[in-house]
């Protein structure tokens, strides 16, 4: 277990897996809403008509839905936005066991809602619990990033990804109607979130701070060795402090850097560019608009028993992401984001033809064409998991070194989550605009997304955070000799 820098202890396991019930909960709540959204829009109608003895009208309740689904985006723009600040104030671990209040709060309004007759505490415990997964989405592969050894970085990053994608799929379960996604079950569905944020509390006890966040932004040089012995399981820990000192020489000339900053220095530039465009091919490749809708296209497709095709995609989707987190550290990032985004695109011509032929032909759900429809779908999520799922999340703490990091994973974040914001809103509507060619949008953006990658990202597979760093340092140097003093 302690080969060549790769040694895993159980302690880095148990943080790991501490930190990653984070992504958990963002995966959940982001595939919540989906299964029992007519319930839960019963529900809405029902208690309209109720107070004001009128029935809700079509068009307001379909705002009151979007509203209720689409909030919680606006709170996970708040929240990642936030995690800058507080990691710094804070540390890492107090800012992961006190964003769990927020859980708390937002699965608890929405788990009374039913009692109460209120949907207004819905779509205000949807912003809250958007605001917390905006946290986590910060907080998780930061942590993670910082307690993995260099040579694991990016297998441990994927985690984050992965637990992202069990938690939708536990969410696309449990949310059948046979289950929890029943007339009278659906606010225990929606409250279950605070289980997890108990779990995570419990463990984090037990669980240390970072190293670096000690050494470097704390100067607090014995506990951070303590940690790194714990973690890597022997005390011979010089190389690993070595680099952290390094790190927090460089760091003590410019100390904590701004969000702004980020955008006006010369060597943060580019890294920051590469960040919010890594964001965006992730969230405009196009892929919620399948989590999201997955039933609704493949009922488009004729098919009948949609809900388990939906199923099928959460499957696909953790197989494949189980697939990238080995051939992560072996391939590296760029190949494996450009991989993925070469076969989403060749996934969404082929869902863009067939889609057009069922439709156009009327064809029965199984015929060969809506056979190929849905492997279409499948293909399309799994090309994603192999590359631009999990590295954009894990990618942006490696572009940085710890000054920067928490700022730019504040806007990393809340560029994800203002464009999944912004899928979210305009996809229903394209949809019904476009039909079957509305994959050709997102084909084009994939293309581009592609070329970007290609010229644009440098491999981090390996390399510590120093050398990425002074990577991109001495690119704007030779730029522009004057621009970093
Ligand atoms: C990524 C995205 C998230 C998406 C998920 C699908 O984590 O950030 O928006 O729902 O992958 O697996």
């Amino acid at each position: 277990r302690n080969c060549a820098g790769k040694q895993v202890t159980w302690c880095l396991m148990f943080c790991v897996s501490t930190a990653v019930i984070g992504s958990l909960q963002f995966g959940y709540n982001t595939g919540v809403i989906n299964a029992p959204d007519e319930k839960v829009q019963d529900f809405i109608r029902n208690v309209t008509q109720e107070r004001s003895g009128e029935p809700m009208e079509k068009s307001t309740l379909t705002t009151v839905w979007s509203l209720t689904v689409s909030i919680f985006n606006v709170g996970g723009m708040i929240g990642s936005l936030s995690v800058g600040t507080l990691v710094d104030k804070l540390g890492r671990r107090k800012c992961m066991f006190l964003s769990n209040i927020l859980a708390l709060i937002g699965g608890g309004l929405m788990g009374l809602s039913s009692m109460c007759t209120s949907y207004e505490l819905i779509i205000v415990g949807r912003l809250v619990i958007g605001a917390f997964c905006g946290l986590c989405t910060g907080l998780t592969p930061m942590y993670v990033g910082e307690i993995a050894p260099t040579a694991l970085r990016g297998a441990f990053g994927t985690l984050h990804q992965l637990g992202v994608v069990i938690g939708i799929l536990i969410a696309q379960i449990l949310g059948l109607e046979i289950l929890l996604g029943s007339q009278s079950l659906w606010p225990l569905l929606l409250a279950l979130t605070a289980v997890p944020a108990v779990l995570q509390c419990v463990m984090l006890i037990f669980c240390p701070e970072s190293p670096r966040y000690l050494l470097i932004t704390l100067n607090q040089e014995e506990e951070a060795r303590q940690v790194l012995t714990r973690l890597r399981g022997h005390s011979d820990v010089e190389d690993d402090i070595r680099e952290m000192k390094e790190e927090a020489l460089k760091m003590s000339m410019e100390k904590k850097v701004s969000i702004p900053e980020l955008f006006r220095n010369s060597a943060y530039r580019q890294p920051i560019i590469i960040a919010i465009i890594l964001q965006l091919s992730q969230q405009l490749s196009g892929i919620n608009a399948v989590i999201y809708y997955s039933t609704k296209i493949f009922r488009y497709a004729g098919i009948t028993e949609a809900v388990y095709a939906t199923i099928g995609v959460g499957a696909v989707n953790t197989l494949f992401t189980v697939i990238s987190l080995f051939l992560v550290e072996r391939a590296g990032r760029r190949t494996l984001h450009m991989v993925g985004l070469a076969g989403m695109t060749v996934c969404a011509l082929l869902m863009t033809i067939s889609l057009e032929i069922l439709v156009s032909l009327g064809l029965i759900a199984t015929s060969p064409i809506s056979v190929l429809a849905i492997l279409a779908v499948f293909g399309f999520v799994a090309s994603f998991e192999m590359g631009p799922g999990p590295i954009p999340w894990f990618i942006v703490a490696e572009l940085f070194a710890q000054g920067p990091r928490p700022a730019a994973i504040a806007v990393a974040g809340c560029c994800n989550w203002t464009a999944s914001f912004l899928v979210g809103l305009f996809f229903p509507k394209l949809l019904e605009l476009c039909q079957a060619y509305v994959f050709i949008i997102f084909l084009i953006l994939l293309i581009i997304f592609f070329v970007f990658t290609y010229f644009r990202v440098p491999e981090t597979k390996g390399r510590t955070f120093e050398d990425i760093a002074s990577g991109f340092s001495s690119a704007a140097n030779y730029m522009s000799p004057e621009a970093n003093l």
